[in-house]
């Protein structure tokens, strides 16, 4: 069976520190130049959504491993005028060593894994984000070990997402937050509470859940060592934005509430940031935000979890 990263559960808590350490060794080693662990290798980066930070860290990352990236916008492909995504699947299996895909629903990057017979990374799904939740629990590694490395200098930690607590970015937060020891707290209105979908990840995983849901910012704020939002209107919600943005208006990320949190807190967003929405323009370029610091660290700890697949999958053969 070949290793994809679909979900964030996919690699267990053991393997995923494995990735850190490589991804940190990535980091250091940048300036060095091309390495070869991908040499003679294509990937096809597929995209149904846009993109600015994933289709840069993984075209870079990927020929910064030695390997050949193709990116492929989804309207270019059959796949657009009617060609099945399993028989897409098999086609690249025929050509590529890697998919990196990033869609709509999750059922596809499982339907790419299974029929490919390919290593599969998940570039988001209305589902889950995890490149960028495991690219954030790296990047509070980097800030809260103060150069440790190591993973356990976040157990404990109090971490506070605001805003659509049911999309992509909540979910995996919660869960790669869990696979790591912190306390994630989810905060936004009851009509964007987690679905049950969020239990299932957690119970098919057998994964200890350490995330609540409150509907009160101030709760959610107090102490906390991370402020984290994401925007209102994910991709593909575009009709419902006037709603999203009155329903969640109260649970901007702005000066008053950092002000309930620990004295040390950092603030996190995933990006693109809408600022004056889910974020106010001061808290965004304050000294407590490390979001550009997270964006890079995208290259990083993606080009660790490609060449960590590539290597297990090696091992397994
Ligand atoms: N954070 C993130 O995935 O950004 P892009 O949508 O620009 O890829
Ligand atoms: N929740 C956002 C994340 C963007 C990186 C979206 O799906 O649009």
């Amino acid at each position: 069976m070949v290793r994809s990263f679909l979900r964030d559960t996919d690699l267990t808590p053991a393997e995923a520190a494995e990735v850190f350490e490589l991804a940190h060794r990535y980091k250091k080693l940048r300036p060095a130049g091309v390495l070869d662990a991908l040499r003679g290798q294509s990937w096809g980066l597929v995209f149904f959504k846009k993109s600015t930070r994933t289709r840069l860290s993984f075209e870079a990352g990927i020929y910064e491993l030695g390997g050949h990236p193709m990116v492929l916008q989804a309207d270019d492909l059959q796949i657009s005028r009617g060609e099945t995504v399993e028989d897409t699947a098999k086609i690249f299996g025929r050509f590529l060593h890697g998919i990196v895909v990033r869609t709509f629903e999750q059922d596809m990057v499982d339907t790419f894994a299974k029929y490919s017979g390919l290593p599969v990374v998940n570039a988001l799904t209305d589902l889950l984000h995890p490149c960028q939740s495991y690219t954030d629990m790296f990047t509070m590694i980097e800030h809260f070990g103060k150069g440790s490395e190591d993973p356990e200098c976040i157990r404990g930690k109090k971490f506070a997402f605001f805003g659509d607590t049911a999309c992509n970015m909540a979910y995996s937060l919660a869960l790669a937050g869990s696979m790591f020891g912190v306390d994630v707290a989810l905060c936004g209105p009851e009509e964007f509470r987690p679905g049950r979908e969020l239990d299932v990840l957690f119970d098919s995983a057998g994964l200890e859940k350490r995330y609540s849901f409150t509907s009160d910012p101030r709760e959610a704020a107090d102490g906390a060592d991370v402020f984290y939002t994401d925007v209102w209107v994910s991709m593909g919600k575009e009709s419902e934005k006037a709603e999203r943005i009155k329903t969640m208006s109260p649970y901007q990320v702005n000066e008053k509430l950092v002000a309930l949190g620990s004295k040390d807190s950092i603030f996190m967003h995933c990006l693109p940031a809408h600022s004056g929405e889910e974020v106010t323009e001061g808290v965004l370029r304050s000294e407590k935000s490390i979001v550009f610091d997270q964006a890079e660290n995208r290259l990083h700890v993606q080009k660790a979890i490609v060449s960590w697949l590539v290597n297990k999958n090696r091992s397994l053969a």
